[in-house]
């Protein structure tokens, strides 16, 4: 006989295609420790209520034992008739210690807020994984960073050549946003702490049940202040979405850059083979497919955060069944992060560069330019003359096809004359990059101190 949640009222059973639309075993059955670690509470509560006698409270935790063991060697699985993983666990449950004593679970408590709890239970534990992941990717980029002190390349605006950075400044760069990524979880985490059980369908409970009892051996730390709020409100779904898709993001700019620097034209880097793949008909190919992955996900998590803000849009209160496809796009968005994540920290640790290119294509572009009007200011030439005359320099070895260093003592003074052969010191790459030595530069030592105080990150989570 299939156990239903509902019925009483109902001259007849749910028609097959309402059955099927209704169903969601097939996405929710991952909220089973969950839902059994609430019944375990709520079995307690009950009991310190005298709704459960010292006995029914030790059978009914002993059955839910057995239950919990079954879920997890699949010899309990939800069927058709189940409609959701509560439904489906409280047939289990009821297989287990009797219809008698197994319908007692059932008083003060809804679907309603024990998936709004569960649902916030599991995912604290995903976006804790999610932040594992994440951290080996920032000390993947960080040991990088210490295994090329001395490594520069031409930094870019706009794409083009700018000034030129230290290899290691340019991919701490990317662990400062990978740790923000991470800081955000954890300030996500703190406001989702906490539980709606007790809530009931949306009024509360009147039969004396203890919702903080509930929150505290669940994890959380503290009760929701408001049942309506408690059974309705998912912001802490689109929140975490939002932190996802972030995250996403950022890692979809590390990679288009793995992606750039992996062509001939720029040939930064080689990647390794474990972390690239070939082409079915062209022989010659090594692809960054994992980069070209975490780029196209970035685009499938931020449709799962405006899908579900769009389900979630204009809902009001308090419970609707609307947010039952709540789930899904969060689970999604774990579910692939949980894939790319191992696999860029992988693909990043691997990267072997070639310094001597970067090294010499750092100059390239003019790159300096900037070194000269600031050498000149330093001479007491206002900025804006400056700029001018670095500019003319520019121009100058353009139109004769030579480096900024190359210059003649003539040209120089013919573009300012302040600008004598002096000015050659900080027109090497070396030069101006030790100048850029103010907090967060691209000095050499500030970098060193960046690289420290990223690892103290990473050690404090
Ligand atoms: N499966 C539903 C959900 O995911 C919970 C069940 C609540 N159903 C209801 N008819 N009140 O939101």
């Amino acid at each position: 006989e299939p156990t239903k949640l509902w019925g009483g009222r109902f001259a007849s059973g749910p028609a097959e295609a309402m059955a099927a639309l209704s169903l969601s075993t097939h996405f929710d059955w991952c909220l089973a420790p969950y839902d059994i670690a609430g019944s375990r509470a709520h079995a307690r509560v009950l009991h310190a209520a005298d709704l459960l006698t010292d006995t029914e409270l030790e059978q009914m935790l002993e059955g839910l034992d057995t239950l919990a063991a079954d879920v997890e060697s699949g010899r309990f699985q939800p069927v058709v008739d189940d409609e959701d993983v509560h439904t489906a666990l409280e047939r289990g449950l009821l297989e287990r210690v009797g219809r008698e004593l197994g319908g007692k679970l059932r008083a003060g408590r809804s679907r309603n807020d024990q998936v709004a709890t569960q649902f916030r239970m599991w995912l604290r534990d995903a976006t804790r994984r999610v932040v594992a992941g994440v951290l080996d990717i920032v000390e993947a980029l960080n040991a990088q960073a210490q295994a090329h002190p001395e490594a520069v390349l031409p930094g870019r605006t706009h794409l083009q050549h700018a000034q030129p950075v230290l290899l290691a400044h340019h991919l701490l760069a990317h662990c400062q946003a990978l740790l923000r990524d991470v800081q955000r979880f954890r300030d996500w985490d703190a406001r989702t702490a906490f539980s709606p059980y007790g809530s009931g369908a949306l009024a509360g409970s009147s039969l004396g049940l203890d919702p903080q009892a509930v929150a505290a051996e669940l994890g959380f730390d503290g009760a929701v202040d408001n049942s309506i709020d408690g059974t309705s409100s998912r912001d802490f779904a689109a929140e975490s979405a939002f932190d996802l898709a972030m995250l996403a993001v950022n890692l979809s700019r590390v990679a288009e850059e793995v992606v750039i620097w992996n062509t001939a034209e720029f040939g930064y880097i080689t990647l390794d083979d474990a972390w690239a793949t070939g082409s079915s008909i062209m022989p010659q190919k090594k692809n960054p497919d994992v980069a070209e992955l975490a780029r196209g996900k970035a685009g499938r998590l931020l449709g799962n955060l405006t899908g579900l803000l769009t389900t979630l849009k204009a809902q009001p209160l308090a419970y609707n069944r609307d947010l039952q496809e709540d789930k899904e796009p969060v689970f999604d968005s774990v579910q692939h992060l949980e894939l790319l994540l191992p696999a860029m920290a992988g693909m990043l640790g691997t990267l072997t560069f070639d310094t001597e290119r970067m090294a010499r294509l750092a100059p390239a572009g003019f790159t300096l330019a900037t070194d000269i009007a600031e050498w000149l200011v330093r001479q007491g030439v206002p900025f804006r003359v400056a700029h001018e005359a670095s500019g003319e320099c520019v121009r100058l070895a353009e139109a004769r096809e030579v480096g900024l260093d190359e210059l003649t003592d003539e040209e120089l003074t013919s573009a300012h004359p302040a600008l004598t052969p002096q000015v050659r010191e900080v027109l090497t790459v070396s030069g101006s990059i030790a100048s850029r030595n103010a907090h967060g530069g691209t000095a050499p030592e500030r970098v060193a101190e960046q690289s420290r105080r990223v690892t103290a990150a990473v050690a404090d989570h």
